[in-house]
């Protein structure tokens, strides 16, 4: 049987949380969504508190991802303790709070979500994300794993998804929040997307208000970050999924404006 799974791009502050609960559920209802991951670490622009990280819930997400910013907002830290739907890379220390990946149920259908953060040009004090997440897949099986990984370097995603290919049913990037037009299924049966952009405001700079980033690379104090009004857009990915192999047998990149 198949099934759809979307992955939603960076949720970037108030106008990409708004959007997301305004379009969420009709995207879901459109492609005939099954589970649906979010990436949710820049609601706050930088972290997300527990109000936001319940929006994104109550929206429609199965699972909410993360990344460089999970602990920026102190509050969020019981939170991820608390609450099963929401994962911070597995890759952090073991005295990290929270949990980095979760196995779901969907009807009986049972779906492993991992979270990873990348270390190029990102995060050199996390583990290894490549034998971390070779050691998790190791453990219980499951009808469909999924991977979110947070990186910043294109050739750290790509090497991952070979690494994995054949061994996951789909692995995203996030973090970069500029969609890439590689989306496929690699050789072995793994869905792949290098990045699936962001949810949040179209005339930005990731999210952003420009004039505050260009500010900020001319060498001055942007201030506060702020997102601009206007129009907005949600960007990401629907995998389809054949429960009889585990594997995937298409992508589509989805971005409503
Ligand atoms: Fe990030």
């Amino acid at each position: 049987m198949l099934y759809h799974v979307l992955a939603v791009g960076d949720v970037v502050s108030e106008p990409g949380l708004a959007h997301l609960e305004k379009t969420l559920r009709p995207l879901k209802k459109l492609k005939n969504i099954a589970f649906t991951v979010v990436n949710g670490e820049n609601a706050a622009a930088v972290g997300l508190t527990p109000e936001q990280a319940e929006r994104i819930y109550d929206a429609g997400a199965d699972v909410i991802t993360l990344g460089n910013h999970s602990f920026d907002k102190p509050q969020i830290v019981d939170f991820l303790d608390e609450h099963s739907y929401i994962l911070r890379p597995a890759n952090y220390t073991r005295r990290a709070p929270g949990r980095g990946w979760g196995i779901y149920d969907l009807n009986g259908i049972r779906i492993r979500v991992v979270n990873l953060i990348g270390r190029c040009n990102l995060n050199w004090g996390a583990d290894n994300p490549f034998t971390v997440v070779d050691q998790l897949l190791t453990g219980e099986k499951t009808d469909f794993t999924l991977i979110d990984f947070h990186a910043q370097a294109t050739s750290e995603k790509l090497a991952m998804g070979y690494f994995l290919d054949g061994r996951v049913s789909a692995l995203w990037g996030t973090h970069t929040h500029v969609p890439t037009a590689d989306e496929r299924v690699y050789p072995n049966g793994t869905g792949y997307i290098t990045d699936l952009g962001m949810t949040g405001a179209v005339e930005s700079v990731l999210g952003v208000k420009p004039e505050q980033s260009v500010e900020m690379f001319l060498g001055g104090l942007p201030g506060r970050f702020r997102a601009p009004e206007g129009p907005v857009k949600l960007q990401g990915a629907v995998f389809t999924l054949d429960s009889a192999t585990g594997l995937c047998v298409g992508v589509e990149r989805v971005d409503i404006r």
